[in-house]
């Protein structure tokens, strides 16, 4: 109701809303009063089924009197809370408030377990049961839709769960990730790089650097035109983990493997953005994710000190 851009719906609704409830006591008044002429021996002339009369009785009066509490009742729950336009109720009662109120409840209960979680350090955390299957709950609510459930991640989606990170895999990178979010940006590089020949030039030598199947002789003539990529991806194309460009060394591929996967990105660029979680999930909650997601890919050494 707080988003009528005037105050006219929200007065024609209220208004509304107001006629509607006095209309139903006119309704209750006038039929109450008006008597419908019956035979004398108090039928209305109506038979069903050979013998079968209806009466003219009145309603019973507490059938009456229940109508007449609806009625009441109405008016003062309008008064209570929100139902008349905009008006928001003298109770000030909202479904985000009480939301709200039951979050807050549940953070008062999970306090003291999060202040035992936040003394220890991720890589201790990791190795505890109870803080993981909380992490996990964590991240199938805030983090699969995008990493996948088995945070195995997807095309453009990071794989969370395996040694090559973009930004760093240490607990503190992690979280630092979490807490801000991360745009990896790559810009396209077409025309640094030339003609459509280079790009495919270049194309085959970062195929080569990772010693998968390529065309040795462009991959050559590519290589002297790499240099307009190392001010990110590094002059051996291990990446850069202060900028988030990938490792083009390594058999992982975020965009997908294959000449003309990486013509495209060549051609186009990209930015990739994972949003900052910093306002959703509480500093704890993201000390108890980081622990979690560094976990997955240090199962061998979790929980050793
Ligand atoms: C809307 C989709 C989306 C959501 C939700 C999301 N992420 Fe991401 N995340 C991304 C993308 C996209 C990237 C890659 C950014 C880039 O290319 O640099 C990423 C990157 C990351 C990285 C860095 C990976 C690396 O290799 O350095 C971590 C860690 C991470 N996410 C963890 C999480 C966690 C934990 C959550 C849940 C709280 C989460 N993400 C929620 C999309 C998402
Ligand atoms: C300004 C920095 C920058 C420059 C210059 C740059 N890149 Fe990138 N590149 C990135 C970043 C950041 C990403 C990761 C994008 C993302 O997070 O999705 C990336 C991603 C890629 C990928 C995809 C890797 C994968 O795992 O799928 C390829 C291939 C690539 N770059 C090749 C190149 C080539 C070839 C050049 C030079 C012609 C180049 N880049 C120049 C920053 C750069």
């Amino acid at each position: 109701m707080s988003d009528f851009t005037g105050n006219a719906w929200s007065v024609f609704v209220a208004g509304f809303t107001v006629v509607s409830i006095l209309a139903c006591l006119l309704l209750l008044w006038v039929t109450a009063r008006k008597k419908v002429a019956a035979d004398e021996d108090n039928t209305t002339g109506h038979v069903w089924d050979g013998d079968l009369r209806e009466m003219n009785n009145p309603l019973p009066r507490w059938w009456m009197w229940l109508f007449v509490i609806t009625i009441v009742y109405s008016l003062l729950y309008l008064v209570a809370y929100p139902g008349l336009g905009s008006y928001g109720g003298q109770l000030a009662w909202t479904s985000a408030g009480n939301y709200q109120k039951e979050v807050e409840k549940a953070r008062v209960q999970l306090e003291p377990l999060y202040a035992q979680f936040t003394a220890r350090k991720p890589e201790e955390l990791a190795g505890d049961p109870n803080a993981m299957a909380i992490g996990e709950r964590l991240f199938m609510n805030n983090c699969a839709q995008c990493h996948g459930s088995d945070a195995r991640g997807s095309k453009g989606f990071p794989n969370l769960a395996d040694h090559d990170w973009l930004w760093g895999g240490e607990p503190a990178k992690i979280a630092e990730t979490i807490h801000q979010g991360r745009t990896g940006a790559m810009p396209p590089m077409a025309a640094a790089v030339g003609g459509a020949d280079d790009v495919k030039n270049v194309a085959h030598y970062v195929m080569s650097l990772s010693k998968g199947p390529h065309d040795s002789l462009r991959a050559q003539l590519g290589k002297a035109k790499f240099t307009a990529c190392a001010a990110c991806h590094g002059m051996d194309g291990k990446g850069n983990a202060a900028l988030g460009a990938p490792n083009l060394t390594d058999d992982v591929w975020l965009h997908g493997w294959g000449e003309q996967a990486i013509i495209n990105i060549i051609n186009t660029g990209r930015n990739n953005q994972m949003p900052g979680q910093q306002g959703k999930l509480t500093d704890a909650q993201i000390h108890v994710l980081s622990a979690y997601v560094w976990g997955l890919s240090n199962k061998a050494v979790v929980g050793k000190p």
